[in-house]
């Protein structure tokens, strides 16, 4: 069975058993601080198990696309060296939310896997959580009574908290969990160690396939369990699992999900796989990340410096690295693989397929780039050990091994084998210091301690009210407090808000929550698993009560243009450049716009022209804002609206048109256009390969920077006594070159009489001709005169001072002849710069130095002189 009919067999059970399908939320987290990455299929529904959302549909089944390389969850050093870990993988599973619990649970992931999927029942064995005596919960009696009514009770092993206790992170959902494993060893094998030994082991043949969480409990600050307000079911089946199982495989990347990636790149590289263990897990660990590339991409993430950028980043520098030393790659190959990618997964996950070439372009010229870095880091490496054994030594610096690792992407082995090569050693001691140096200052950065949310109202979900009002009446749901570093402040959960979170690229608002006793400022609003969170600096005295909150209307005022202004630019630029254009990502705030997009060029100034005007076309067209609040996803989808990848969407989602102007959007905007009142584009500019930036200003923020335009326009004409200041300031260039060039001729003339006046003055002292003197010239000029001298006079001697404009200088300068006998004007320099408190240098031949100190410049020609009378004495 292949393995897209594999995940849909899985589908077609649980919608037999009355789930709903859903899609995949994207891999990429908005709207959770604690995640950057969807690292389970529970993530997406955190809402519900924390119960801030309402619950729609009580049963559900999905594949979700998860990634696994940071925080708690991380399996990236084992990726490519064993058969079955994975960055990006798909986790198949099914939920209830307050409905079905244990029972149903065990009983269908049995009948799916053993009637269904026709697997062995004497290969299968599953764990059931022995319990815990610090969290004070008891042994999972009721699962193992379920079990043991379909499995031996050989096969059922009982785990600890590691194993058995799902947790998502330090806080949060969570519960006992029962894993079913699954041995796929030889009958052999099987008859010498029974499989119950091999259970949570780490065999490669004996693995979990699904983990049945049965949540029931919020893991509170402190480590205090507290239990959830309905027991719910979350499972997780390892997708590339089940098909290497169902495929007869014992390695997941035997299975069609990889062997399609793997052959096409064993193609690329002419290295079949199955015949060296290090090409072997160099085309594993590239297969593996080029998903995670791909997938990441698809949902909004490039590869960056920052954060999650970076970790999609360092992905990638991970296979290029792979391909680089053991497949022989030296330009871009993981952009070859994505099409593959594509016809394999595009009709499960569209969004890969409508953005194949823009993810083959980003992938291709981060690929390039790093190759070059890499390139650059071997050149250093190389002069490095050129230098070791040049002085004779056979140790590589762990300081250096850390620049390479740290700048150059090189991974410690990466270092250690072209070491060794050249029978060098690294000094890992010092490298380890460094890289836990790096990461507490990492860990310093990012200290966060949220305390727990104290209730104060119940309330099943905010109500939003800010598409209507801008103030209610309302009352607090819930407060928590939040210490950064050197701050502290304070979320407030409203029962009803008219404050806006920011989502969609819109800022939220500002405003404040009062009553008679209180005023609160909140400084931004914010969206986090579902809650509409209002950040203040501090609480109410009595959190009880009713309060007003209140939006802030000029702000939001503000903030609704700018936003019905990126709609209008987005079609603008689709209108000018071509359909190639795509939102990749924007900003709006009350001041200005940012809106990123895909295109591979500088726009033309004519470009950006036609799209200033366009939209300024449209604000004048004045459309009203044609709103549909609850549009059924595929009935806007059937109306052309544009939709953006990377967002999650609901099944009735909201619409925005202004005109032609036509998009799916949660945000808030202007009433009609008009209300925009002007738009204008400040800068457009590259943000990474194929991703533009623009910056636009509307109504009065646009309006201010043309009257600060004005005012700088007006000051140059007054400056220049004319209106017409292209022609002047023409003139002003033109007539700057032409002095430039009389400049040089004068200067050239006063060098020579200077030169000539120093020559008559020279005095001979043991063959050496000396002028040391203090020269009314500046700086620049004794260079020059010094510089012309040196070509002249193999024997010269010359120390000069300056202290034009009562800035001190001194340039030494020796004749070859000089040199040959010792003298050093760098050396002579580095010392007397400290004597007019400055600092200088050069070459043996000429060096100069400024300083601040004019006092001190007779002193210098002194220790200058008995300097330079010792080097040609020895
Ligand atoms: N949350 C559990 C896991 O990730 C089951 O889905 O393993």
């Amino acid at each position: 069975m292949n393995s897209n009919k594999i995940r849909e067999e899985f589908f077609k059970f649980f919608e037999s058993k009355n789930h709903k399908v859903v899609p995949s939320a994207p891999m990429v987290v908005k709207d959770d601080p604690t995640l950057m990455f969807t690292n389970a299929g529970m993530n997406q529904f955190k809402d519900l198990f924390l119960g801030n959302s309402v619950v729609k549909y009580s049963r559900v089944a999905d594949s979700q696309k998860c990634l696994r390389v940071s925080g708690k969850h991380n399996d990236l050093e084992e990726v490519g060296h064993d058969t079955y870990h994975h960055t990006m993988f798909e986790m198949l599973g099914n939920w209830s939310f307050g409905d079905y619990f244990k029972k149903d649970a065990i009983h269908w992931a049995y009948e799916f896997l053993i009637d269904k999927m026709g697997l062995d029942k004497n290969r299968m064995y599953v764990t059931v959580f022995e319990g815990s005596v610090e969290d004070n919960v008891d042994f999972d009696q009721e699962a193992f009574d379920l079990w043991k009514a379909l499995l031996p009770e050989s096969h059922i092993i009982n785990g600890n908290k590691k194993d058995n206790f799902w947790e998502m992170g330090e806080v949060g959902p969570c519960g006992p969990c029962s894993e079913v494993h699954y041995d796929l060893r030889d009958d052999n094998d099987r008859t010498e160690v029974d499989g119950a030994d091999l259970v949570n082991k780490d065999n490669p043949l004996v693995i979990e396939i699904w983990n049945l969480v049965f949540m029931q409990y919020n893991r509170k600050m402190g480590g205090i369990l507290e239990l959830l307000p309905n027991q719910h079911v979350d499972t997780g089946m390892g997708f590339e699992r089940l098909c290497m199982i169902l495929q007869g495989k014992k390695s997941n990347y035997d299975t069609d999900v990889f062997q399609l990636l793997i052959q096409k790149l064993s193609s690329l590289c002419s290295i079949p796989y199955g015949q060296d263990e290090k090409a072997d897990i160099a085309m594993r660990v590239i297969s593996d990340h080029l998903r995670a590339i791909t997938f990441s991409i698809a949902d909004g993430q490039i590869p960056s410096n920052v954060k999650a950028g970076y970790v999609i980043r360092r992905i990638l520098r991970r296979a290029v690295r792979y391909g680089y030393t053991y497949l022989n790659f030296r330009s871009a190959f993981i952009c070859k693989l994505v099409p593959t990618l594509v016809r394999q997964l595009g009709t499960q996950f569209p969004e890969i397929a409508a953005q194949q070439g823009f993810i083959e372009k980003i992938v291709e010229e981060e690929e390039s780039t790093f190759l070059r870095t890499l390139a650059t880091g071997i050149n250093m490496l190389d002069s490095l050990l050129e230098t070791i054994k040049k002085d004779g030594k056979t140790l590589l610096s762990g300081n250096s091994a850390f620049i390479l690792y740290d700048t150059y992407g090189f991974p410690l082995d990466l270092t250690e084998l072209i070491c060794r090569e050249n029978e060098i050693t690294v000094d890992i001691e010092e490298f380890n210091i460094e890289l836990q140096k790096q990461k507490a200052r990492s860990r310093n950065a990012a200290t966060v301690e949220t305390h727990d949310w104290v209730d104060v109202t119940p309330c099943a979900e905010t109500k939003f009210v800010g598409y209507d009002e801008t103030s209610v009446e309302t009352q607090i749901a819930r407060y928590r407090t939040v210490v950064t570093k050197n701050t502290k402040h304070y979320q407030i959960v409203l029962t009803e808000t008219p404050f806006y979170g920011t989502s969609g690229g819109q800022l939220g608002d500002i405003g404040k929550i009062f009553n008679a006793n209180d005023v609160i400022e909140v400084t931004s609003t914010v969206k986090e698993n579902g809650l509409i969170i209002h950040v203040v600096s501090k609480l109410p005295d009595n959190v009880e009560g009713m309060f007003t909150a209140e939006i802030d209307v000029e702000s939001r005022r503000a903030s609704a243009a700018n936003h019905t202004a990126t709609h209008l630019l987005h079609k603008a630029l689709r209108t000018v450049l071509g359909s190639h254009v795509e939102q990749k990502g924007s900003m709006v705030s009350p001041n200005v716009l940012r809106f990123d997009f895909s295109h591979y060029q500088k726009m033309t100034e004519d470009e950006i022209n036609d799209v200033i005007r366009l939209v300024n076309a449209e604000i004048r067209e004045n459309h009203f804002c044609e709103e549909e609040r609850d549009c059924p996803i595929e009935n806007a989808k059937g109306k052309g609206a544009m939709m953006l990848f990377g967002e999650k969407y609901t099944e009735n989602v909201r619409t925005i048109k202004f005109g032609e102007s036509f998009e799916l959007c949660g945000g808030i905007h202007a009433e009609r256009t008009g209300d925009i009142g002007g738009f204008a584009i400040m800068t457009e500019g590259a943000i990474s390969s194929g991703i533009r930036r623009i910056e636009a200003l509307t109504g009065s923020a646009k309006v201010e920077s043309e009257i600060t335009t004005k005012r700088i326009l007006t000051e140059i004409q007054t400056l220049f006594n004319t209106k017409s200041v292209l022609g002047a300031i023409e003139k002003l260039v033109k007539n700057n070159s032409d002095l430039n060039k009389n400049l040089d001729v004068l200067l050239k003339e006063r060098a020579d009489v200077i030169k000539q006046n120093i020559k008559k003055r020279l005095i001979e002292e043991n063959g050496v001709m000396w002028y040391i003197s203090e020269l009314k010239a500046s700086a620049d000029m004794i260079k020059e005169v010094a510089t012309q001298l040196y070509s002249e006079m193999p024997n010269i001697a010359f120390i000069a001072t300056t202290s034009l404009d009562n800035k001190p200088g001194v340039v030494v300068m020796f004749g070859k002849k000089c040199i040959e006998d010792g003298a050093n004007a760098g050396t002579i320099i580095k010392s007397v710069s400290k004597l007019i408190q400055g600092g200088g240098g050069g070459q043996p031949h000429i060096a100069s130095a400024g300083g601040k100190d004019t006092s001190k410049l007779a002193e210098v020609l002194d220790v200058a002189k008995a300097m330079a009378v010792d080097m040609l004495s020895k």
